[in-house]
Parts: C-alpha cells; structure tokens; sequence
C-alpha cells in the first residue's frame, strides 16, 4: 500500500503553504494550550496566518483511545487555515492517520519530530527519529501517501544530541516535504539556552541549493511581529513559528501594533472570561478544568491586584468558584465610581 520512492515537488498543485505570505506568522503547537478553545481566541484577538493542532498520537486515534484523543483534531472554520499534527513511529498508522485527516478537512498534516520528552523519546518517537533516518523516511512517505493532495510537513529541531543541522535536516529535504519548521534547538536543551537561528539560515541555504519548493519555517524565542520580519529579513526564512511569545502579549500576532497590556483591567478580565466559558461549553468534562489555569496569567496580568487575583483562580478547583472570585474582583473596581457618584462628583462638575 505504502509505495516506496521519493517525491517530487515540482509538480504538486498550490497548497496552504503556496498560499501563505512572507514571512508567514504561524501559532505553534503547544500541548493543552493550542486547542480550538484558544485557537478561537487568539483568532479574534490577532489573527496569525497558520494555526497548528496539538500534537496528537497517531496510533492512539486508531485504538479505544481515539475519543478521547481525537479532541486534539477538534476545529471549527473560524480557525483555518489549520494543520493537524502527529506523532509516532508506525508507518501504517501515519498512512491512515493522514487519510483520516484529510477527510476531517484539515488543509495540512505535520510530522513531530522535535519533541523533546524523555518519556516519548525513550520509545523511539519525535525528536529521537532524529537518529533513526530510514524509520523517519518511512514516516513521511506513509503519511504523504495517505495524504494524497493534502500537504505535508515536518517540525524538527536542530539534533538530537548535538547539532547536526546539516545531515539532518538536509535529509528531510531531500523527502521534499511541503515545509520544514526549525526550532533552532537540540533535543537535549528542551528550552534552555537560546535557539540559534544561524542554524535555521544554514537549512534556508541547503533548501536554496537544492533548488526544491519546501518552505522554511524558523522557530525559536520571538516575541514580536518586528522580530518576524526581522528573522525573515537576517536568515531568509519563509517564515516563523511563535509559541510563548503568545503566553506574554495575546495581542502579538494583531498589525495595528496595540499591546494586550494596555487593555483595562475589567478588559483583561473579560477576555479571560470569554476563554473560561468557551472551554467549559466546548469541553465540558472531557477536559480537565485545572488545565485551563494554565491560561490565568496570560489573561490576568499587568494592573493592580492581578497577582492576588492570579494566586485566587490557581486555588479554585471549579468553573463557579472561579467565577465567584472574578465577579468580586470586578466589583472592587466599580466600587470607587460607585462612592464617587454616590458623594454627587461626576463629569461634568
Ligand atoms: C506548553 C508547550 C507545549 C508544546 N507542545 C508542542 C506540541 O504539541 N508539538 C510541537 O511540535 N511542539 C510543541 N511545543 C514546542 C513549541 O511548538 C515550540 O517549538 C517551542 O516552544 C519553541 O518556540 P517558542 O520559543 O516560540 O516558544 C510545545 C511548547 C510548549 C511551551
């Protein structure tokens, strides 16, 4: 079922990837962070060009397992374009898998080849194909052939436990996929140290030299869209991934330049609300409630009182008791302007 042989880009139709501009602003995949809950926020808040799925386990969706794990591929059109992600190292099931996905709709399929877990490493997955080329060709042949017009890519880092840039990653190039994102990483740091985006430049030079239409994307510590333009600009990249930059400014990915820092703090709030409400009508219990306070300081934060309000939402345990909190805190503020009329100072006086 799986034919062997290399792939040739030459003549693949426009894809997603075709589509995107330069430097294409691209939401990383982030385990329970990026799912269609925040995907859906983030789109009304700044919307990136590309948004990914969480990584979700191959094999998983084709066992009892799938309910559950099939809420990674959960979306909805208001966050296309959008590229499901996968993980593992059977070949059959990246075959199905990529069919499976192609049906759901999905306008691209990702390989995770950089994770660096030690758990998932152990057994031979993600960023451990780093050493294993031939199961990694495998890979991205089974899932290409499943995928049939349905792009595919790879996201990577730089080694496994040392850098090996150029053997690596000009090996996946040689596979042609439809884009390769670099987190200019080894596996071995996780997320110490900083990513070396000359490494990132070294794979835009391998892909210029051998003529093939694979889009680099880099990744690796950006925070902002000037730093977007300025990575495209300095290492040539197609484009760039951004990850925790999201966690510090919600607003990152907006053109106008505004800061979610200068939202008031009943703004803020609200914001966090809208997230808070979507999850619980989205999820409902399919999805831990103690996950989403992972979401409390990217909401709450820089105004008055936040930090006590943060340290409140962590101790909750509940959807209500959050609100509780949340409503008093809101209460406070109004309180002022409420003494303030009460005493007859308006506007006008
Ligand atoms: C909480 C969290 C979850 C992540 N989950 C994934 C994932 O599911 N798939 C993946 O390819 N990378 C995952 N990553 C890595 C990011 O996609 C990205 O490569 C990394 O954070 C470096 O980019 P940054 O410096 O912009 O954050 C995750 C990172 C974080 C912080």
């Amino acid at each position: 079922m799986i034919s062997p042989g290399t792939p040739n880009s030459a003549g693949r139709p426009q894809t997603v990837w075709d589509r995107l501009p330069r430097p294409a602003r691209i939401l990383a995949p982030m385990e329970d962070v990026t799912d269609t809950v925040f995907r859906r926020i983030v789109a009304r808040a700044g919307r990136p060009d590309l948004f990914f799925t969480e990584f979700t386990g191959a094999d998983a969706l084709f066992t009892r397992a799938r309910r559950s794990v099939g809420k990674r591929l959960q979306f909805t059109p208001e966050e296309r374009p959008i590229i499901a992600q996968i993980w593992g190292n059977n070949p059959e099931n990246y075959f199905r898998a990529a069919g499976l996905i192609r049906e759901m709709g999905f306008d691209g399929l990702d390989i995770n080849m950089g994770c660096p877990m030690k758990k998932i490493i152990r057994k031979g997955h993600c960023s451990a194909l780093i050493e294993n080329p031939s199961l990694a060709r495998e890979l991205v042949l089974a899932a290409m052939e499943g995928a049939g017009s349905m792009p595919v890519s790879v996201k990577t880092r730089i080694g496994l436990h040392s850098v090996r840039t150029e053997e690596w990653c000009g090996f996946l190039l040689e596979l042609e996929p439809a884009a390769l994102t670099v987190h200019g990483r080894i596996s071995a740091q996780q997320s110490e140290g900083r990513a070396d985006w000359n490494e990132v430049a070294r794979v835009v030079r391998l892909r210029d030299a051998m003529g093939i239409r694979t889009r680099i994307v880099g990744n690796g510590d950006v925070q902002s869209l000037s730093e977007v333009r300025e990575k495209h600009r300095l290492f040539g990249v197609d484009g760039v991934m951004i990850g925790r930059g999201i966690f510090e400014n919600l607003f990152l990915f907006r053109e106008d330049g505004k800061d979610y820092a200068s939202l008031t703090p009943a703004e803020k709030i609200g914001y966090f609300r809208r997230h808070m409400q979507l999850y619980h009508e989205t999820w409902g219990e399919r999805r831990n409630y103690e996950v989403l306070k992972k979401f409390v300081k990217t909401y709450i934060r820089e105004f008055d009182g936040a930090a006590g309000l943060v340290d409140g939402i962590m101790q909750t345990h509940a959807y209500e008791e959050a609100e509780v909190l949340l409503e008093s805190f809101l209460e406070s503020l109004r309180a002022p302007a409420l003494s303030d009329a009460a005493i007859g100072v308006t506007s006008q006086a």
